[in-house]
Parts: C-alpha cells; sequence; structure tokens
C-alpha cells in the first residue's frame, strides 16, 4: 500500500500549483500521511491535520473548517489502525467532495473487518494490502474509472495504457502473488462478512467488558463504531515490556506507534506507544478470557521496566 500511495499521490498531483492544499487526519498510518508530506515538500503544498474528539472519532466540524477551493485531497483511513475507530467513509468523501476535493482511503486496517464497497462509500481512490486480509503480500488500488484514465501514468513507453486496469501496472504482473489473492477473497467469501463481524462485534464487547483493573482502553469505549482493534496501556507497565510477557505466554501482540504517529501525539503516548490487541474472525471466546487473564496476571506480576515488585 504504501509504495503505491507514494505512486498514486505523485501521479494525481502531476497539474498541482504551489498553495495547492491535502487534508490528512490524526487517525492515519504514516503510510496516508508521509505521501502527502513529501509532496508539499517538492512541490510546495500545504498538509492540514484533521483533528479527533476524546474518544478517537474525526471531528467533522475540523475537517469542514479545513476545506476550502485549494484542497485537492482529503486522505482518510477507513479504520484506525491504532485505536480501531471505523471512520464515517461516505460522509468524509461527501464532504471532500463538496469542496471539489478527492476522497482518498486508506482500507487497509478495515479489510479483514467488514466489506468494502468503493461506489457506496464514494472513493476516489482505495489502498488496501491483500496480506491484512490473509492474502499474499501485495498492495492493491482502486481508482474512479475517469479519473484512472485522466491521469498520466509513470510508466515505461513500450508498456500500453489500455485497459485502464493496466494502465498503472509498471512491468510483468506478480502471477502467485495475484492468485494468492483471489484465494484469499474467496476465502472471506466462504466466511461470510456477515459471520466476520458479528463474530468480531461480540468477542471484541467480551474484551472491552471484561478489561481488567489498571488497564485503560484508548478511542471508542463500546464496539459500535470501531473494530476489534484495542490500544490500551497500563498505569504501570510500559507496552513493550506488556508485549514481551504476553508474548511468553503465547499471545501476539504489537507495541509503540505501530505506524500511526499523529494519534500517538494527540494521546500524549508518543514516547512508548500503546499496547495493540488485535482480534479477527478465527479468533475465540476461549482465547479472549485467557488473554484477559493474562493482562491481569502480567500486570499483578511486573512493575515497569519489568523489575519485580518489591513485595514479592
Ligand atoms: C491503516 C494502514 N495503512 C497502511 C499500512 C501500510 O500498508 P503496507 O504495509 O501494505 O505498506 C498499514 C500497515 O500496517 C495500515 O495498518
Amino acid at each position: 500500500m504504501t509504495s503505491l500511495n507514494f505512486a498514486l499521490s505523485r501521479t494525481a498531483a502531476r497539474e498541482w500549483q504551489a498553495g495547492d492544499e491535502i487534508v490528512c487526519t490524526k487517525l492515519d498510518h504514516d503510510g496516508n500521511i508521509s505521501p502527502w508530506l513529501e509532496l508539499a515538500h517538492d512541490k510546495d503544498l500545504t498538509v492540514h491535520l484533521c483533528e479527533i474528539d476524546e474518544e478517537c472519532r474525526l471531528d467533522l466540524d475540523h475537517l469542514r473548517s479545513l476545506l476550502s477551493e485549494r484542497t485537492r485531497v482529503v486522505a482518510f483511513p477507513w479504520a484506525s489502525n491504532a485505536v480501531g475507530t471505523v471512520l464515517p467513509v461516505a460522509e468524509v468523501a461527501a464532504l471532500a467532495h463538496e469542496a471539489g476535493a478527492l476522497a482518498w482511503v486508506d482500507a487497509v486496517h478495515y479489510g479483514p473487518h467488514g466489506p468494502i464497497d468503493v461506489a457506496a462509500a464514494g472513493a476516489d481512490v482505495l489502498i488496501c494490502s491483500p496480506y491484512k486480509f490473509y492474502g499474499p503480500h501485495l498492495g492493491l488500488a482502486f481508482g474512479r474509472r475517469g479519473l484512472l484514465e485522466s491521469w498520466r501514468p509513470y510508466k515505461v513507453r513500450p508498456a500500453g495504457l489500455e485497459p485502464v486496469g493496466h494502465r498503472f501496472e509498471t512491468g510483468t504482473m506478480a502471477h502467485e502473488l495475484l492468485a494468492g489473492f483471489v484465494a484469499a477473497v474467496e476465502y472471506l467469501e466462504q466466511i461470510g462478512w456477515d459471520f466476520v463481524t458479528a463474530h468480531e462485534h461480540e468477542l471484541g464487547q467480551r474484551f472491552i467488558d471484561a478489561l481488567p483493573d489498571g488497564w485503560a482502553l484508548h478511542g471508542v469505549p463500546t464496539m459500535d463504531g470501531r473494530v476489534p482493534t484495542f490500544a490500551i496501556t497500563h498505569e504501570s507497565l510500559a507496552p513493550a515490556e506488556a508485549a514481551a510477557r504476553l508474548g511468553e505466554r503465547g499471545f501476539a501482540v504489537w507495541h509503540g506507534n505501530y505506524y500511526a504517529v499523529e494519534i500517538m501525539k494527540r494521546l500524549g503516548l508518543e514516547a512508548e506507544g500503546a499496547l495493540r490487541i488485535g482480534i479477527v474472525h478465527y479468533n475465540t471466546a476461549d482465547e479472549v478470557d485467557r488473554l484477559l487473564g493474562a493482562l491481569a496476571e502480567i500486570a499483578q506480576r511486573f512493575v515497569r521496566r519489568g523489575e519485580p515488585p518489591a513485595a514479592m
């Protein structure tokens, strides 16, 4: 996704002028911020960052205030890979369009959690990564036909421009990865989004409801308006330490900022980030319960920096 975003943003901006503006959000992964910052650096553009509220929802009033006739793109995630917020994609896209800007959606984190309908969402460009929805390490991009036809691609002269789906392919296709991509889509279709969303909702709520004392959940406090991706911190246990202890107990979690730099700054967590728990459709209620037990246990046994508490 990141490589595609650097390439496509540059392609989109060929005719843009100094002073043109881009709006990103504090919920974005850096893969949908740095391409715009680099473009801004090269072409003297301005990048604004849309604020979030106390529950890590996008501040739509702030977004409205940032839009103007200079806005070329509103770049935003479908879901946050750090705090799990699901954005009102169609609403954000409509605001972008009212301002004459493109709606540029990063669907990487939403990919494994729900169905993506680019037309209903009003996306002009949508980028995603099949490895997040159980496929191979491949990037994918959707672009509205008229838009893609209007862009001049960066590509070698002998490679054709038609059909439009091939217009932005730069060389020999990654056929083996594409076969894996098709298999991943078939796998998800076989499971069905109804099951995925209902099951994840149930497990996520189970996790939220029983989060042990001392752990703080950052972001949307119920499963409505989020995916089951949880950034949590403990008052006396560093995220890196907690991740290591959970790893010893067989739980694969991550700590730090997961490249979601702006949200960590906004939450005052830029130094150590947070512990990230990600639940998906193949997890079970038993796993969630065991994880909750492990969170309680490590918080009792280890204090900051892994020193055993004095009493032990
Ligand atoms: C929301 C989001 N956007 C972008 C990316 C980057 O994707 P890729 O690794 O395919 O470049 C990630 C990866 O974690 C992500 O979670």
